[in-house]
């Protein structure tokens, strides 16, 4: 795991000055602040890493998807400050969160200038290696996955409170908030690196697959970190009456009985230390934690089995070790 950070490490440095140079021109200054505050916050850049690496990974030239990497990085960002709002959760990437920093209107603006940023980011790299064919694609792959993220994030939104989403209703919304800008990543990485269409939609369901596991490894860690750890608030999910996996697991397996008393902490707004834990020992009862990894785990293994189409390279091994790391991470 370690050597996936070192990985991770190493090719988000340009991906850091790239955002930094691009969002020093904007004014005023309170919205500038507010816009460059969580990217300076050490995020894992996941996403930036991935396209970078994919694009590698069929024969391309890193630099060639550097903009695109950093413009993904700058969406991602985006939806965790609204995030944060609709989910009224105070603390991210272990600082306040924007809107507590400043406040709702200044979130919500910070947020659309980064995304702004992100497009005309991509629009801009044309280059003697990148055509405008290739960023038109790019530019569409990013925009269908900002319109998957809003589809999700209602659904999320959506689902607090209704108790019967099964888990194929569950996955759909994970696809569509999480996975989905995952996919676009690696998707926009093979895009840039030259790769035929075949390889293009395979490296967009090796994201996709690995962007599922990753929302419920979220889910998991939500349950069973702690906030130092993972840099935001943990029980937020239970709190908010969310929908997950092992939330979707439990309601389907319990008696009606443990039904009924894991439905009055979900709907309760303030649950106190001792209904958690009486929500944890039922999941357990029901080996809902087990369940959801295992189905996480399923998705990594096929993500994994998807990669035999590319060449050998240092490239391919980098992306094998972050299928992996997405569910040995624990931040
Ligand atoms: C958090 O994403 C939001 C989800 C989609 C679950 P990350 O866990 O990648 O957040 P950072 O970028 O490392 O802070
Ligand atoms: C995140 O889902 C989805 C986004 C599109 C940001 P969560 O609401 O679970 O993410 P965290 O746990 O706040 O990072
Ligand atoms: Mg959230
Ligand atoms: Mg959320
Ligand atoms: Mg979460």
């Amino acid at each position: 795991m370690s050597d996936v950070k070192e990985i991770l490490g190493s090719y988000s440095v340009d991906v850091i000055e790239t955002i930094k140079d691009n969002l020093s021109t904007i004014t005023p200054k309170a919205l500038q602040e507010a816009s460059v505050y969580l990217t300076k916050a050490g995020g894992k850049m996941i996403r930036p890493c991935l396209t970078l690496i994919s694009t590698k990974a069929v024969g391309g030239k890193k630099e060639s998807s550097l903009n695109s990497a950093a413009a993904i990085e700058l969406i991602h960002t985006f939806s965790l400050i609204h995030d944060d709002i609709m989910d009224d959760d105070d603390i991210r990437r272990g600082m306040p969160a924007v809107h507590k920093v400043w406040d709702d209107d200044v979130a919500i603006l910070s947020g659309d200038t980064l995304f702004s940023k992100a497009f005309l980011m991509i629009s801009q790299s044309v280059s003697s290696d990148v055509s405008y064919e290739q960023i038109n694609k790019v530019l569409s792959t990013v925009a269908d996955a900002c319109l998957y993220i809003c589809e999700g994030q209602a659904l999320d939104i959506e689902f607090e409170g209704c108790y019967d989403v099964s888990e194929d209703e569950y996955l759909d919304m994970v696809f569509k908030k999480t996975a989905a800008l995952i996919a676009a990543s690696t998707k926009a990485g093979a895009i840039i690196g030259g790769a035929s269409d075949e390889i293009v939609d395979v490296m967009y369901e090796y994201g996709r697959l690995i962007g599922l596991a990753f929302q419920i490894q979220d889910d998991y860690l939500d349950l069973v970190s702690d906030e130092e750890s993972l840099g935001k608030p943990i029980g937020s999910d239970i709190a908010k009456g969310k929908m997950t996996l092992i939330v979707v697991k439990s309601l389907f397996e319990a008696s009606d009985e443990d039904r009924e008393i894991l439905l009055k902490i979900l709907k309760d707004d303030d649950s106190s230390n001792e209904d958690i834990g009486v929500v944890l020992d039922l999941f357990d009862k029901y080996d809902s934690l087990e369940y959801a990894r295992k189905v996480a785990q399923d998705n990594v293994d096929k993500a994994k089995q998807l990669l035999k189409i590319l060449p050998d390279s240092e490239s391919k091994i980098a992306l094998e070790k972050i299928a992996d790391f997405v569910l040995e991470r624990h931040s």
